[in-house]
Parts: C-alpha cells; structure tokens; sequence
C-alpha cells in the first residue's frame, strides 16, 4: 500500500474491494472471503461475505503462533485500587480460553448473547475475547448507566447470562453493581438465565442461589476452549447507544470488516507499530473502549493499557503523565474533557515535569468537539502532535483524522482535519444537495461505508434505514453539521438531533424528557444541552408543573434529579432543573430548545418569527437568570 495520503485515499474510494482486500491480508483467515464487498443486498452492505475468521483468534492467538506470546498485551493499571498488572499475549489467551470454556458449561454459545455490565478490570476484557472466541454476541453496558437502562437493554439483547462485578471504584467511592444487575432483571421482561459475578475485595455482593454463578468457582470446573470459527459477517458484538428517543440503538458489529478496519487504522491513522504501548483512556463500555482499548491494539499486537482511574483526583492531574512514563505510552486517546479537566487543575502544566514522557509520540482526542484553547494547551505542555478525531459508536472507527501514519497534514485547530481513507465524507442540505466549500450542512457519508461500519442495528433493519439511509437517499446519516473547508478540511460543529454530548458520552435529551414526564407533577417538559466549562456540555431541564402539583420548588427538582439520575444514571449529569410556567413554542407545537440554549449560553439570539407568544422568551430569561445563567461560556464556544 502507498504510504501517501492522497494515493490511499484516492485508492480506497476508486477501487474499495482491493483496497481493503490488501488490508485484510494481514488477518488471519480460516477461509478467505468469497466477495469483499457485498452490495446484493444494498443498501445493506457486507464485508468479506463467504470469509471465516475469529476476532479472539486475531487478537491473541496467531501473535502467540507468531512467536510474541510473551510480549505484554494487556496492562492494567489501577490507581484506584493500588494496582498494576501486565499480562502477557499468552497469559492473556489462556484467561480468555479459561473463561470461555466457562461461558460454555453456563450454556453459552455461538450466537448467544451476553450482556456484559463490569468495570474497568481485566476481567471485562477477559470476558470480551471469551465471547469472540466462541461466537457469542457481547453486550457491555457502560457502568455509569441506572438498573433500568441495563434492563432496556436486557430486553432487546435477550442475553443467555450477564457478567457482572460486585462493584466498580469511582475515584473514592466504591458503586456496588450487582444490586443493579439484580434490579434490571427484576424489571426486564426478559429473564437471563444465569449471571457470573465477579466478586471483588472492595465490596462482596449477595449472590441469587440458582441464578448467580462466581467467577472463581466457574473457572474452577471449566476448561479451556479454542477459537470457533466465524463468518466474517457473523456478529461480534452489539454496543446500545443514545438516539433520539428513550430507546437506545443497538449497534452491530461484525466480525470480518471490524478486524480489517481496526487494524488497518492502527498503522495509518494512530501511527503505531506493533510491540508499541497504545493507551486509550476511555471506558470499555463506551466504542472508544470496545474499538481502542480492546481489539484494535490487539489485533496490531500492541500493549494496551487498562486504566482504571480519572484524569484528576487519582491522585492527581499528573495521574496521565505517571502512566504515560511507567508504562512507555506511545499513544494516548482520551476525550477533550479529560484535557480540561487537567488543565483546569494544573494549568501550568507543573505536574508534567516530574515524568520522563520522552517516549510519548501523539495525542488523539476525541468524542466531542475540541476546543481550540485546549488542543493548543495540550500541543503547548507535551510538545507532540495533538490529533482531533471524528467519529460515533455506528461507524466504529474515524471518519475524518489527521492519518499521522501516512504524511500528517498540518493541524488546524479545531477541525479533525480531512476524511480517512474509505470513508466518503460529504456535506448537503437539507433536501440532500451537496453545498459549496465553506458552507455548513449536514454531514454525510456516501455509501457503501467502508468495513468496521454497523451493517445494521439489532433486530432492527427498518429502523437501521429510517434513522441512517432514508433521510439522504444514497448517504448515511451521521446527524452532525459542519461544513468542509477550501483545503478540504473537515468541521464538525454540532448534532443535528436531540443528542448532547456530556464529558464525552453521548447522552439522548429524548430519554431524559421521558423520564421528567413520568413525574407525577410535571405537565411538560424540555431537556437541552447548556454549554460546561469542563463536560463541554450538561444538560438544563426546563419543567411546567401541573396546576395540580403537590410539590412546589425546590422539593420538585430535587425530585426530578434524583428521578434522572436513578433512571438513566449519574453518567447522564442531570443536576439543574428549571420551573418555569410556559415552555416558548412555535405556533405548530414546537418546543423552541435552540433558542433557549442560545439564551442560556450567553449567544445572541432572535425572536423566532413562528414563536407563539413571544412575551414568555423574557419570562424564560428571568427563570434562567435565577439559576445564574447565562453562565460563562467556555471557550470553544466562543
Ligand atoms: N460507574 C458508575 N458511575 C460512574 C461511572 C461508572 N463507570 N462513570 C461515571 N460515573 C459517575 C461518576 O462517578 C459521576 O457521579 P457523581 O454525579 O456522583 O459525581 C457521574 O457518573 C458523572 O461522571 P463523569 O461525567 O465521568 O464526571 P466526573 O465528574 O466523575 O469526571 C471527567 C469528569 C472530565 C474527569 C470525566 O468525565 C472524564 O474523565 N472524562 C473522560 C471522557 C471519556 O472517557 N469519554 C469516553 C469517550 S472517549
Ligand atoms: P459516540 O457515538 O458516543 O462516540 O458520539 C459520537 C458523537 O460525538 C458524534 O456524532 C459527534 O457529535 C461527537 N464527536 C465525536 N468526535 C468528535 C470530534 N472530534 N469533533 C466533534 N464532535 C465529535
């Protein structure tokens, strides 16, 4: 393949089927494909359709053929709890053999699903490559997620057995899951099984007899199992994100496309070689976690770092700098949030110059906009490139980056830079027609997308078309706006729906407003992402109260907090509510969310021409002010 950018991108678009046919060389096949790229069934596309392959297989077994089975895959690093850990590509298989030979006597196998709802521990990962090791479908659930989120998710998965843990480690605190696990099962309609538990020393959670199986005493009588082979369109795994609606999207992932892309984009995109100490510090239930602290390092025969701790408070905000030093960190990915919150508690960078970080080569960042200030900052203290990056849980991998293992394009602050190879990025309007250089619009890939993209969503085709093909003919939709510049240039501005970004996670302001309604006094709701100093964005509840009401402020919000927080779950930041006696609409019926955010984020605004009663805009703005906004807008906004 050409080391250029302009040639492989040029490549991948002109001729896909060789391109990424050159790349899949790489995997390890038990069967090669029949046809690369698929389109009998468009505009559903496959990869590598007729192709038999195995993720764990790729990720961990053929290094160890390979003779690197005792270079270092894994290293956990738990500041939290006191700990480092490394295992090697063969201790980790034979964990991973271990552990899905247990799936298999609980009744798991190929096809199964398995909802995985743990913290950020080996084990997760374990259990992860022990699902793809025997064609079990994986579901993680991201810890920060309330009892009923997980019973959603319960339901459209049909899980055969939930893996949990006794608890996960929030800075200080410890969170017990398994009375969790215990309460979305209460509330599914359907019923898993079994669960294995894994216990932890922080906090021992009760077992159900019958049900609820511990992880020692399931590994005590199995035995280890070797990889199944796979279609390359057989799923991997299916990863729940925010849409628009209450109802979360479940996103697939085969297995053929997602090998290829992953560790295609390794080399081209990140920069790394294998033997290379990758570290993304995100959560494995969120795709950054499942794509770049799981499978992609894996598959690259990386060392992938495991980190269970935060950008600050663990100890400190030197917290990144010690584990980029200790473990000989090439890479590091983490969100832009994660930045400002160093920033905000070392902004002189101090904590940095008691660690060698000699070895660090690159900052990625992403899942949010980066805000100028902070990729500056960032650029200024490390003196190493600082990579903004765009992409979504649907696509799996970027869409638009500065490809640092080709030729590096000079950074813009700001924009993620320019399409990845394979991916056909262009803007239109609303009726679908491409807009000049300069001009904002929709964000949209043409189709086919390239491998590693959802092919569709669980158990929902209609719904994969309706919210991603339908509203372009031809394109996916990636609900961004943005606009690409003169040099080609990517810039991606906002969302397109009613999904925030909160400290990097996607959260959908739908299913808050579902959960506000359900309050017994709450006539009408609207629920909007205000601009944060730190998370980029949190949520502001605005709420009418029935007239009817029993409670009044501030009994109510705290109310509806709490509602939120034990509904969706602290992840979703919910903690300011508005009361206000009108919401401002139009005259059809629709709730004007963009101007009351303009309002509350400080950004002149004008009175909509179809708003009903223009009078309660000033109404609104005083209620806003009682809770001090406009608040000061944080930079990148500015
Ligand atoms: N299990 C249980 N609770 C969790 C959780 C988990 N896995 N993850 C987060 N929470 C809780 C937090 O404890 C917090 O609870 P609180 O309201 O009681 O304080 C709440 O959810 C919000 O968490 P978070 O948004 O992470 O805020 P924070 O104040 O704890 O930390 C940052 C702020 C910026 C340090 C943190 O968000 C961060 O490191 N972000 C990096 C972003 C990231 O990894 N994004 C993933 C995509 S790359
Ligand atoms: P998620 O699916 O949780 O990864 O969230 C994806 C969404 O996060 C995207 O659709 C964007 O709205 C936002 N996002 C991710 N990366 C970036 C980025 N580099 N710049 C701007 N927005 C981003």
């Amino acid at each position: 393949m050409p080391k250029n950018y302009d040639s492989l991108y040029a490549l991948s678009l002109e001729a896909p089927s060789k391109f990424w046919a050159d790349a899949a060389e790489e995997l390890h096949w038990y069967e090669r494909w029949e046809s690369v790229l698929d389109d009998s069934t468009a505009p559903f596309y496959r990869w590598f359709s007729g192709g038999r392959l195995n993720s764990c297989d790729n990720a961990l077994d053929v290094h160890i053929e390979r003779g690197h089975g005792e270079r270092t895959a894994l290293i956990y690093d738990s500041p939290v709890t006191g700990t480092v850990r490394s295992f090697t590509y063969s201790e980790l298989r034979d964990a991973v053999a271990l552990f899905a030979g247990a799936l298999q006597r609980q009744g798991v196998s190929r096809g199964h699903r398995v909802v995985i709802y743990m913290p950020m521990v080996p084990e997760t990962v374990q259990a992860m490559l022990a699902c793809a090791r025997i064609g079990a479908i994986h579901s993680v659930v991201f810890g920060g997620f309330a009892a009923s989120e997980l019973a959603a998710r319960i339901d459209d998965a049909r899980p055969e057995l939930i893996v949990s843990a006794s608890c996960g480690i929030e800075g200080d605190r410890i969170v017990a899951y398994k009375p969790l696990v215990d309460e979305a099962i209460a509330l599914a309609k359907y019923k898993p099984s079994k669960t294995i538990v894994l216990q932890r020393p922080q906090c021992a959670a009760s077992m159900v007899p019958e049900r609820d199986v511990d992880w020692d005493d399931a590994l005590a009588d199995a035995a280890p199992v070797d990889c199944v082979p796979l279609q390359a369109t057989d799923p991997l795994y299916i990863l729940y994100t925010s849409g628009t609606t209450g109802k979360p999207k479940g996103v697939v992932r085969d297995n053929g496309g997602h090998a290829v892309a992953l560790k295609w984009s390794m080399r081209h995109v990140y920069g790394a070689e294998p033997g290379d100490v990758f570290w993304a510090a995100s959560d494995v239930g969120w795709v950054v976690g499942h794509s770049y602290i799981v499978y992609a390092p894996l598959f690259h025969g990386c060392t992938s770092v495991l980190y269970e701790g935060k950008p600050v408070g663990t100890p400190d905000p030197g917290a990144f700098w010690r584990v980029v030093d200790q473990h000989n960190v090439k890479v590091l990915f983490t969100a832009p949030t994660a930045f400002r919150a160093i920033k905000k508690e070392d902004p002189e960078g101090k904590f940095m110059e008691a660690y060698d970080l000699s070895r660090f080569q690159a900052l990625f960042l992403a899942g949010e906009r980066c805000d100028p200030d902070t990729l500056r900052w960032a650029e200024d203290k490390l003196g190493v490139p600082v990579i903004d990056h765009w992409w979504q849980t649907e696509t799996g991998w970027p869409m638009v980056a500065n490809c640092i293992g080709d030729d590096p394009h000079p950074v813009k602050a700001g924009s993620p830079t320019k399409a990845v190879p394979g991916y056909d990025v262009r803007v239109v309007d609303d009726d679908g027609r491409e807009v000049p250089d300069g001009t904002m619009g929709n964000l949209v890939v043409k189709l086919p997308l390239p491998p590693g993209c959802l092919p569709t969503l669980w158990n929902d085709d209609d719904g994969y078309r309706a919210s991603y093909l339908e509203p372009f003919p031809g394109y996916y939709q990636t609900s961004d706006a943005g606009y690409r510049d003169e040099d080609g240039y990517f810039w991606v501005m906002s969302r397109t729906d009613d999904v925030i970004n909160v400290a990097g996670h996607r959260l959908s302001t739908g299913a808050m407003e579902e959960v506000l309604a359900s309050h017994p006094d709450v006539a009408e709701c609207a629920v909007l992402g205000v601009s944060d100093a730190l998370k980029g964005q949190i949520p502001l509840g605005l709420v009418v109260l029935k007239d009817s009401a029993e409670r009044v402020e501030p009994e109510v919000v705290r109310e509806l907090v709490a509602l939120v927080r034990a509904k969706i779950g602290p992840v979703a930041a919910f903690k300011r509510v508005a009361v206000v006696k009108r919401l401002p609409k139009t005259r059809s019926g629709k709730i004007l969310r963009g101007t009351v955010r303009k309002m509350a984020d400080g950004i002149p605004y004008d009175t909509p021409p179809t708003i009903d009663d223009p009078s309660i805009l000033d109404e609104i703005q005083q209620d806003l002010r009682r809770l001090g906004y406009p608040s000061p807008r944080p930079p990148h906004e500015s």
